[in-house]
């Protein structure tokens, strides 16, 4: 998987400009003497669906500057720099101060580096060389897709991407539905199956997307996964393509919804990746709102992520498009440091919560081995206490008893899906971060998170926690045991990067 993911950083850069990574680039030029002019080209791996991956490199020398484009299936950038000599240096146009890729000419071909990491290797683009180029489709005009009603409490479920990446197939799917039913997942409230990117094929005469051959019949599995009284997610993106090269639905949408919803699907990740090589920014409401429109006018009840990296303060208009989620950031990694950077980054967009309509910080890491038991369950607190969907991104069926334990913590899960769906806010205090829910029934849920490298002791004191009254009952949802204030007060302990969540409710 983390193989894959070097291609996939590659591919899926529409996502991640500033993390774009050319694992190999292998350039080729022809007919130059000593200009860079012209067309380079590396293959890049076949897709599942049998296309092959290619990035062309296309340069224009006048003198010593440099001007062109690197272009993959679902990537493009421009690039400007200099040449002297044999060498060169070109920059991205998103990062003007860090060379994108530096190099020589040596022997016709092009050597260098990407982005002073990654080796680069170059030959000649052949006149069948080419990334075809679609045609500007105009936005449509804004106006607002009435609410599907879906999601009144955060989504939860499981997604393919953090763990299977493109290793995910129909067999994995159904041994995960198997596993979400055995292992009480499904119980708990994880409904969702979701299949994240590199499911699709290539479209029909009829620009039918079908799906690839790890896909061979998606309404069976659909059928398979409905039996086990769960339901299907499916992923595409509003561009040309998908973050991993895949076909998308760019001037396809209602055409792909009426696909998916005659396969049974229930859920759609709708990922931007390639829509920023055809619109600005200014253009994602109306574009998403496009598929809003088209799923809807489908009649299939389909609950509607948005996969925008939280662009264009896409919180104010999610509802509008008919949303029912929205990322907020870009991809969680299974690492401390990106769980924490996902959960804080969206404290501003705390008033945009609500039933039907979530902020999103990410799928969940939790049991994926990177990060300590500690550490997942502050990640599950947190991600509780910002009303976040939970959708699992861990193997379900070799789950340790530890791993079940988090995701399995129905008293957390209840904090997740209060129905009042309010997102906490954090109030920090050293490395103390205080997260604070209000819940439904006039209590709250309190988390404390030590963010220090040594346990700390916290007080956490029933006048900040805004009761309407003394507290009544307190309860540590980790420890499963009711605990006590008094005088108004209670500490306790806080492990090093891990929390205490209490559910308090007042008289
Ligand atoms: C983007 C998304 C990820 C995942 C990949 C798939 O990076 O943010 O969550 O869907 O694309 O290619």
């Amino acid at each position: 998987m983390r193989k894959e993911r070097c291609w996939n950083n590659l591919m899926g850069a529409a996502a991640k400009s500033a993390a774009l990574s050319l694992c190999v680039v292998v350039l080729a030029g022809a007919g130059f003497g000593q200009s860079l002019s012209g067309r380079w080209m590396q293959p890049g791996k076949t897709l599942d669906n049998g296309e092959q991956q290619k990035w062309i490199l296309e340069l224009k020398q006048n003198g010593n500057d440099l001007t062109g484009t690197l272009k993959s299936l679902d990537y493009g950038v421009d690039l400007k720099g200099t040449a002297a000599g044999n060498h060169f240096e070109l920059f991205a146009s998103w990062e003007p101060t860090r060379p994108f890729l530096t190099g020589d000419l040596v022997n016709g071909e092009l050597h260098g580096m990407e982005r002073g990491r990654r080796p680069v290797l170059a030959k000649p683009a052949a006149a069948a060389d080419d990334i075809s180029t679609v045609s500007y489709i105009e936005p449509p005009p804004l106006h607002n897709v009435p609410d599907n009603g879906l999601a009144k409490t955060p989504p939860m479920g499981w997604n393919s991407w953090n763990l299977f990446a493109g290793r995910i197939d129909d067999q994995t799917v159904r041994t995960m539905a198997d596993a979400l039913v055995s292992s009480g997942m499904r119980d708990a409230g994880y409904i969702y199956l979701n299949i994240d990117d590199t499911w699709e094929g290539v479209r029909d005469a009829q620009g039918n997307l079908q799906s690839n051959h790890k896909f061979p019949d998606m309404k069976a599995l659909a059928d398979y996964v409905h039996s086990k009284g769960l339901k299907l997610g499916i992923y595409s993106g509003p561009g040309p393509r998908t973050c991993a090269g895949y076909p998308a639905s760019y001037g396809h949408e209602e055409q792909d919804a009426k696909t998916w919803a005659a396969w049974g699907v229930d859920y759609l990740k709708y990922d931007w990746c390639s829509a920023r090589n055809v619109y600005k920014n200014d253009a994602l409401q109306p574009v998403y709102q496009k598929m809003g429109d088209a799923l809807r006018a489908t009649g299939r009840p389909i609950v509607y992520s948005l996969c925008e990296y939280g662009w264009g303060s896409v919180e104010k208009w999610g509802p509008a498009v008919g949303g029912n989620l929205w990322r907020t950031t870009g991809d969680i990694r299974d690492e401390w440091s990106s769980m924490i950077g996902d959960v804080e980054k969206q404290v501003p967009t705390a008033p945009f919560a609500g039933p039907g309509h979530w902020n999103d910080p990410d799928m969940l890491e939790i049991g994926n081995g990177h990060m300590t038991d500690d550490e997942y369950r502050t990640h599950m607190s947190l991600w509780a206490l910002v009303a976040s969907p939970l959708l699992a991104g861990n193997d379900v069926r070799t789950m340790t008893d530890a791993t079940k334990a988090i995701l399995l913590n129905k008293e957390v899960i209840a904090i997740d899906q209060d129905p009042l769906g309010k997102q906490a806010s954090p109030v920090k205090n050293g490395d103390l971060e205080t997260w604070v829910k209000p819940l439904a029934n006039g209590g709250v849920a309190v988390g404390v998170v030590n963010l220090g490298s040594a346990a700390a002791l916290t007080t956490v004191k029933a006048s900040d926690l805004g009761l309407g009254g003394p507290v009544k009952n307190a309860r540590d949802l980790w420890a499963h045991q009711d605990v006590t204030f008094s005088s108004g007060v209670y500490s306790a302990t806080v492990a090093s990067h891990g929390v205490l969540l209490l559910r308090v409710s007042a008289k």
